[in-house]
Order: structure tokens, then sequence, then C-alpha cells
């Protein structure tokens, strides 16, 4: 079994910083859509790295949910240029599709069928080293072995996942987190909780992922609603928690939440909108619970976490039955409804969802399948049958007691 973290984390306000520290010549910064910039977090990084004696090149505009063409493009500026250091800023977005140029960078070659090829990128950091700064506190993509790129002419997210793709560099400024809006809050924050959860009662959990899982647990149970309404302490505390969920989560692998999000998230598209990831899981997860709680070990494992954040219950049903109504009440805190029925377009709890129910019932049999070949399913702790998994995103859309 293996562990891996970045060499470095600079945490704490002010990090953004120890970029000043950087030793090299040329860095290639990959940020999103602007919100980077206009914070005035771009022009700081710019001029720490000057201040490092770099010389400083940008990649700018990475689309939320980025594409394999966005990551050609990136890679090809990265031959022209010949960074040393890649340094990727902002949401999940950008810091994925940076480290899949990173791999097209470093191997020109290498064509993105190759990259997903799971634990199978060749030996990285022959040309550069990557340095992550997060300005959303849900994916910790800055600590994680996973890039998820977008195949737009297939209409499927590919996880690219290997640990020669964990950054070298994590920043975690409390900073860069402040700015975020209210939703993004939201749907960010129940996605690090999902991870935690997940990573805790993954078959691949180990002595070196528990601590990590249940303490950011912990802390988002601590923070996450305060920092929704608007409590910056807390706010900075979650930028911390999300990442200890990720680290977790990286060594310990996920579970079918996140399987059925991924295969859930874009199959209703075409009539208008995403179930957005953070969302998605947010729903899903009080079910899945139910629905692992018939194994035995995880079982136990979920009323751990029960206990471990003091929930009350004398026993391990009591435990897992507090844990759902508790994490459903985070849902109601927070503004997410709790069925796919009930997702509006807007993601906020609506009678009238943007799913049909009968293009949900049509759609479903695909949409399990799928589920079932994601990658994250092979750590979940109990194999779903294609009946079970059906019948689970059922009462996922309906919003109905899992009893099987
Ligand atoms: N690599 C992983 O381990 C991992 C894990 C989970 C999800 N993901 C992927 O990450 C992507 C989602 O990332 P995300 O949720 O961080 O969002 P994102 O990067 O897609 O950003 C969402 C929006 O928020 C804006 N934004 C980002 N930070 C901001 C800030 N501080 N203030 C104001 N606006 C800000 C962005 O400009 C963008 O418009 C998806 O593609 C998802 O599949 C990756
Ligand atoms: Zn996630």
């Amino acid at each position: 079994m293996r562990f891996t973290l970045p060499r470095d984390l600079y945490h704490g306000e002010g990090a953004l910083e120890a970029l000043k520290s950087f030793k090299g010549k040329k860095a290639m910064i990959v940020v999103g859509g602007g919100s980077m910039k206009r914070f005035g977090f771009l022009d700081k990084a710019i001029s720490y790295l000057k201040e490092a004696g770099m010389e400083v090149e940008l990649f700018e505009n990475v689309e939320p949910d980025p594409s394999v063409e966005t990551v050609m493009r990136g890679a090809d500026a990265m031959l022209k240029f010949c960074p040393d250091w890649i340094i990727a800023m902002g949401g999940g977005s950008p810091i994925d599709a940076a480290k899949a140029m990173w791999i097209k960078y470093e191997y020109p070659d290498c064509t993105f069928e190759d990259m997903c090829k799971v634990f199978g990128i060749p030996e990285l950091r022959k040309k550069a080293r990557f340095c992550a700064i997060s300005s959303t506190s849900g994916t910790a993509t800055e600590v994680t072995a996973f890039s998820i790129i977008t195949d737009y002419a297939k209409g499927i997210k590919y996880p690219i996942a290997d640990f020669e793709i964990t950054p070298d560099v994590a920043i975690v400024d409390p900073a860069l987190a402040e700015t975020m809006p209210q939703k993004l809050v939201a749907h960010t924050g129940m996605d690090a909780m999902t991870h935690a959860v997940e990573a805790y009662v993954s078959t691949a959990n180990c002595d070196f992922t528990d601590p990590l899982a249940l303490h950011a647990i912990k802390m988002i149970k601590a923070d996450l609603v305060d920092s929704y309404n608007g409590d910056m302490a807390k706010r900075d505390s979650m930028h911390n928690a999300q990442c200890l969920a990720g680290m977790a989560f990286s060594n310990a692998l996920l579970g079918i939440v996140h399987s059925m999000a991924h295969k859930t998230g874009a199959a209703f598209a075409d009539y208008g909108a995403h179930i957005i990831h953070g969302a998605a899981n947010a729903m899903y997860l009080p079910k899945v619970i139910k629905f692992n709680s018939k194994d035995e070990t995880a079982a136990k494992r979920y009323a751990e976490i029960a206990d471990f954040i003091q929930l009350g219950g004398n026993t391990t049903q009591e435990n897992i039955e507090l844990l759902i109504a508790y994490l459903r009440k985070m849902n109601d805190d927070l503004n997410i409804p709790h069925c796919i029925k009930n997702y509006g377009k807007d993601s906020y709890p609506t009678e009238e969802g943007f799913v049909p129910e009968n293009v949900f019932l049509e759609r479903l049999p695909e949409i399990a399948k799928n589920a079932i070949g994601d990658a994250c399913t092979g750590s979940n702790p109990r194999q779903p049958s294609q009946e079970e998994m059906e019948k689970l995103l059922k009462c996922c859309y309906y919003d109905t007691e899992v009893d099987f």
C-alpha cells in the first residue's frame, strides 16, 4: 500500500507568499475564468514569482469542467514556453486541467486515452514541478492524485488517477476561499463531507487515512453551516478541513456516492442543467449510508463517525440513523434538496425539479450500469447489483426509504 501527499503544504494567512521562495527559471500560471484576477490574487502570485527571479507566463480562461481541447492547448503553450514550474490557481477546474497539461508537456506523444489508464502515468518532474493553489473548499485537488477532464464529444467525465500527479507543493491560503459565493460554499463543502465519509468506510481505508477523515468530518460539522452564513473564521477553517478530507480520499479512495454523482451529473443536461457535483453527493450520501449499512464492517464504521462527532445513540443502528438525520439537516441548512425530483435548475429545492420523472425512469438502467462501472465503485464497502443500483437511484429520485 502507498500513502502519498505533496512534499510541502503552506497554509494559513499569507501562505501565498511562499511563492517568493520558489527556486526556478520559468513559471507558467494556469487559471480559470477570472475570479483570481478580479480579486487580485493573480497579480500577487505574479509579483511573488518575479520576486523569486522567475519569468512568468499565463494560461488563462480554463472553463469549469475543463475539456480535453483546453488541456491540449495548455500543453502546447507549455511546450513553447518551457516552464520548470507549473503553478495552478483557482478551483478544481483549472488545477485539474493543469495536471493533465503537465502530463502532455512532459510526454508530448501521450494521448488523452493513455492518460486515463488508472495508475499508468509515466514518471513526471523531468521538465517541471507542480504547485496547486486552491480557491474553493471542496475538491482538495491541491493534494490529490486525481484530475477530472470532460470529453464533451462523448459527454463523459474521465478521471485521471496516479500519484505522479499529486502536486509537489500545495498552498492552502484562506484568503482565496473568502470570496466564494454562498452556493459554491454549500456545494463544495458537502463534497468535502462526502469525501471524508466515503474515505472512512472505503475498503481501502488504513491507519494513515482514518485520522484525516475523522478530523475533517468533525471540522466540517463545526464550520460548514456557519461558513455558509458568512462567518469568515469558519470559512478559513473549512479551507483546511476540505484539504484534510482530500488527503484521506486521495489515499483511501471513495465509494458509490461519487459513482452515482459522476454518472447523473450531466445525464439530463439536455433538460437545461447539471446536477452539481457537491449537491448530488449531498442528496445521495444519506441513502448510500443506509444501503452500505447492510455490510457489518461499514455499519460499524458509520457508527464510529456518529460517535466521534457526538451525535448520541446507544446502538450501531441508532448511531447510523442519527448520522443520516444529521446529514439531512445539513442539506436543509445549506438550501440543498433531498432528492433529484426536487432539484431545481438553479440547484435549489423546488416542487417541480428539472428532471422529469418519465425521463429519469427511461434513462435509469443505463445510468445504473454506468455508475456500477465507475472507478469509485470498486472501493465501496457493498457491491451493488444492477437491480440494487436502480432501486438506490430511485430512492435518490423520490427521496424514499432504502430498505434493501
Ligand atoms: N481532482 C479531484 O480530486 C476532484 C475532486 C472532485 C471534483 N473535481 C472536479 O473539479 C471541478 C469542480 O471544481 P470546483 O468545485 O472547485 O469549481 P470550479 O473550479 O469549476 O469553479 C466554479 C466556479 O467558481 C468560481 N470560483 C472559484 N473560486 C472562487 C473564489 N474563491 N471566489 C469566487 N469565485 C470562485 C470559478 O471561477 C468558477 O466559475 C469539476 O470538474 C469536478 O469534476 C476534481
Ligand atoms: Zn467529490
